[in-house]
């Protein structure tokens, strides 16, 4: 998500006329997109901010914007604690950051010198509390699908992969997560909009899309029901699918369910080979979303359906909305609908798992590790419960878990799924696989000198993009990386005489010889390369 608003930001940015250049010690203007879902994510950029506090003492007419997640959350108080930040952008108010960077530039010039670091008028733009009132919502929202729909999409600057949103916001509130209060309440794009969007994006080459949404699965789109009281906007209200309400009685034209987007995007848009969505609500998924996957070829036998934890009582306190039995029974549902091996269409699933969450005993860790063992994640992300200000757990529920315990687990958890993640690669040696290949391996670009990104700025001011290109055309041979429909790493060599840029954005076969946790090594087969 974070990605995708860095993009959808650059390329406004960009349009304006602002230059982007290859690291923050050039820039004029310095922007950090940020996360607060975890608070090591914080602190990450505090130690960032401090380090660009020392530079601004020289250069005091540099710009320092904070967006993101830990702008809308901390507020005003991270001016205070950090008055290098001139610029606070909430994820709901993008949209603004170009109004809000030409004010805080504009200052800067008008006062000059010293005083401009001094002086400067912070600029601020926070959905705040007003974020979940339906009127004010509607506004944010269609100001965001402007943002969306503004999407510059060029040729030249994808590797052949992209992401599209499909809804904003969640409305879920697991107590631990911040996520409902910084980017507001769920909102789902129109689904012509995301149609054409994809469109756009396989006119310039991309053939792979991901769809985004923090429970992507509960999309859902009314018709009509867009304008209705007062001449406000309503939210879309998406579904949950229990026991024997598997299915969206209101299929049709009144109503576009997620399962009707995948198939509109698959069957309009032949060229996107893959097509994914992260992340999916365990309890929301119909059998008619599921047999819209099966049926799909270009739809990838891939979720990344998180559990969490596997004890009732903590999926409970957590508020997630479902028992341990009814997401094995998802889980148990999806593979029967989508897991053929036999044809070569494995269905992988990935995790996300909390350990030390309030209360939980061994007993209920213990769980933890048998959900894992039972559902053979291809990967699962282990997090260690860290308490965020503003959340029901932090208020109501004692961050009763040691630190130590916490540790424990999270080695003990990984270590369960390294095993399983071993297995399910080491099962892929001797098979040739289709893979997406993405760009050079990181080993062969920290190899090479003078690559851009360290991943959380976002640096405006001259142009990072052709560097890679550049990089890529004077190579010899190289490893590359790339990912199969299931999402496995694949890391392969350029065989002699390709050149590796002429290889990034296909999908090309390779045969794996070996394979470690997360990666599978391999060769390229056939012609076709
Ligand atoms: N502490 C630890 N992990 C968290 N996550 C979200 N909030 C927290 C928190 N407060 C994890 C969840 C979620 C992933 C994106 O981050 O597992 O799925
Ligand atoms: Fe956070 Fe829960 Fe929403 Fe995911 S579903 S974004 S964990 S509140």
């Amino acid at each position: 998500m974070n990605e995708l608003d860095s993009e959808l930001v650059s390329g406004q940015l960009s349009a304006l006329g602002y230059r982007f250049v290859a690291s923050a010690h050039e820039a004029d203007v310095v922007l950090y997109n940020t996360c607060s879902v975890r608070e090591n994510a914080e602190q990450k950029v505090r130690s960032r901010l401090g380090e660009i506090a020392q530079r601004k003492r020289s250069e005091p007419a540099l710009v320092v914007g904070v967006l993101g997640c830990m702008a809308e959350r901390d507020g005003p108080d991270l001016i205070r604690r950090m008055p290098v930040v001139d610029i606070l952008c909430g994820p709901s108010e993008l949209d603004r950051l170009p109004a809000l960077l030409d004010n805080a530039v504009r200052t800067r010039a008008s006062l000059g010198g010293e005083d401009a670091g001094a002086r400067s008028a912070k600029q601020t733009a926070l959905q705040g509390s007003a974020s979940r009132r339906t009127a004010t919502l509607a506004a944010a929202a269609d100001r965001l699908e402007l943002l969306d729909l503004s999407r510059a999409i060029s040729p030249t600057d994808h590797n052949g992969s992209a992401y599209v949103r499909i809804t904003r916001g969640c409305n879920k509130f697991c107590t631990y997560c911040v996520v409902p209060n910084t980017r507001g309440a769920e909102v789902h794009r129109p689904p012509d909009h995301i149609v054409d969007e994809c469109r756009r994006l396989a006119d310039a080459g991309v053939i792979e899309v991901t769809l985004l949404g923090q429970t992507v699965n509960h999309y859902r789109f009314e018709h009509g029901a867009a304008v209705t009281l007062r001449g406000v906007t309503q939210p879309q209200k998406g579904r949950a699918y229990r026991g024997g309400h598997r299915r969206d009685p209101y299929r049709g034209e009144r109503v576009t369910t997620f399962a009707d987007l995948l198939k509109r995007i698959h069957d309009e848009v032949p060229a996107i080979r893959r097509l994914r969505f992260v992340t999916s609500y365990p309890r929301d998924f119909g059998d008619d979303a599921l047999e819209v996957m099966r049926d799909s070829p270009r739809i990838c036998r891939y979720l990344h359906v998180p559990a969490q934890s596997g004890s009732d009582t903590v999926l409970q306190r957590m508020n997630r909305g479902y028992s341990v039995g009814e997401y094995l029974d998802f889980i148990d549902r999806a593979r029967a609908f989508l897991d053929e091996p036999e044809i070569g269409r494995p269905l992988l699933i990935a995790g996300d798992m909390i350990v030390g969450f309030p209360g939980e005993s061994d007993e209920d860790f213990d769980a933890s590790v048998r959900l894992l063992e039972r559902v053979r994640y291809k990967n699962c992300f282990i997090f260690k419960y860290s308490p965020r200000p503003g959340t029901a757990a932090y208020t109501r529920l004692p961050d009763d878990v040691p630190d130590a315990v916490k540790r424990e687990r999270n080695t003990r958890l990984l270590a369960a799924q390294q095993t399983i993640s071993d297995e399910i690669a080491r099962a892929q040696i001797g098979n040739t696989l289709d893979v997406f290949v993405g760009g050079l391996s990181v080993r062969e670009r920290k190899q090479r000198p003078g690559r851009a990104s360290d991943g959380v700025g976002l640096t405006v001011g001259g142009r990072p993009a052709q560097d890679d290109a550049d990089q890529i055309t004077r190579a010899s041979t190289a490893q590359m990386t790339g990912r199969t429909d299931g999402d496995l790493i694949v890391l392969f060599d350029t065989p002699d005489g390709r050149e590796p840029g002429d290889l990034i954005g296909r999908i090309l076969p390779v045969q794996i010889h070996q394979a470690s946790t997360l990666t599978l090594f391999g060769a390229l087969v056939g012609d076709r390369a």
